[in-house]
């Protein structure tokens, strides 16, 4: 089958697409046809069954990146599927940040907490070639998507994964006043806030939810910075829109100096804002 005969052999299940109420059904439906449709563009008999399985499942709100394998993300195709968070394109403004308004030292070293696939941390290693870059994640799951990831997007010299609760602190003592750098995108959504299916029902909850205001894990980021930071040395955190102040307050009671918070309407779309707070460690 052509690729222009697609559209309208599943009509049916695009409307679906559309009913089910994901944001971008068009966008979703192409990037799923891509799957299958190679380079002649052809649709195979013996793949029509499955490309209606993962339409079907996307309208049950399966995340796109779980039901593709995969999920762009800035120069990078990074692994995904079920059990790790999927990288949201927002986390790229705290890239674009790292990249043109801070001053990154060519052999900084750079903490990813809450790497999740790696995105963030693999993507600022990419950026600042020299230097050495820690992914710290607790989740089974996750690491192991997270290895993949640096295996087959960065030097495993360079970039490396640690099996790490950032609750506790215990194996970063002796590594006090070591690091240059430390970004965070971790769980902040409050225990009782409703999200889009794809977050609340087909992520793992402790990739998105933090107790009771989802403060606890960029908490844990903030005591784990105040501790491993050089003096002058920068954590960025992202955080959700409504925890603007709470986030300040935070990152205060660290002692952290400089602190601001930035928006940027440029990195966010339809599933939420980009938000970010730094701060410099005094
Ligand atoms: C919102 S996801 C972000 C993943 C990745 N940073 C990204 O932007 O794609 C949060 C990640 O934090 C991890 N996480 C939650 N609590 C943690 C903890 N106490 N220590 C280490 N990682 C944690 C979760 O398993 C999840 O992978």
């Amino acid at each position: 089958m052509k690729q222009a005969q697609i559209e309208q052999t599943f009509q049916q299940e695009l409307q679906s697409l559309i009913a089910s109420g994901v944001w971008d059904p068009y966008g979703d439906f192409q990037a799923i046809v891509k799957k299958y449709v190679s380079s002649d563009e052809v649709l195979a008999e013996s793949d029509v069954a499955c490309f209606r399985a993962d339409l079907k499942e996307r309208a049950n709100r399966i995340p796109l990146g779980h039901i593709l394998g995969y999920s762009d993300f800035m120069d990078c195709r990074f692994v995904v599927g079920t059990g790790v968070f999927v990288p949201r394109q927002q986390s790229a403004m705290l890239l674009e940040w790292l990249k043109t308004r801070l001053p990154v030292a060519s052999d900084a070293v750079i903490y990813d907490l809450c790497s999740g696939t790696g995105a963030i941390g693999i993507s600022a290693w990419r950026q600042h070639r020299g230097t050495r870059v820690y992914c710290l994640e607790n989740d089974e799951t996750a690491y192991q998507y997270l290895c993949r990831n640096i295996h087959r997007l960065a030097d495993e010299g360079s970039v490396v994964a640690l099996n790490k609760d950032i609750t506790d602190l215990s194996f970063f003592l002796d590594k006090r006043q070591s690091v240059d750098v430390v970004i965070s995108n971790p769980p902040y959504v409050p225990e009782a806030e409703s999200l889009l299916p794809e977050w609340e029902k087909h992520h793992p909850e402790k990739a998105i939810y933090s107790g009771k205001d989802g403060s606890e894990i960029i908490d844990a980021s903030l005591r784990l910075a105040e501790t491993v930071l050089k003096p002058g040395g920068t954590v960025i955190v992202e955080h959700g829109e409504s925890q603007i102040a709470m986030v300040k307050d935070l990152f205060t009671r660290y002692q952290f100096e400089s602190v601001f918070t930035h928006t940027d309407p440029l990195f966010s779309d339809q599933t939420g804002p980009a938000v970010m707070t730094l701060g410099t460690k005094k």
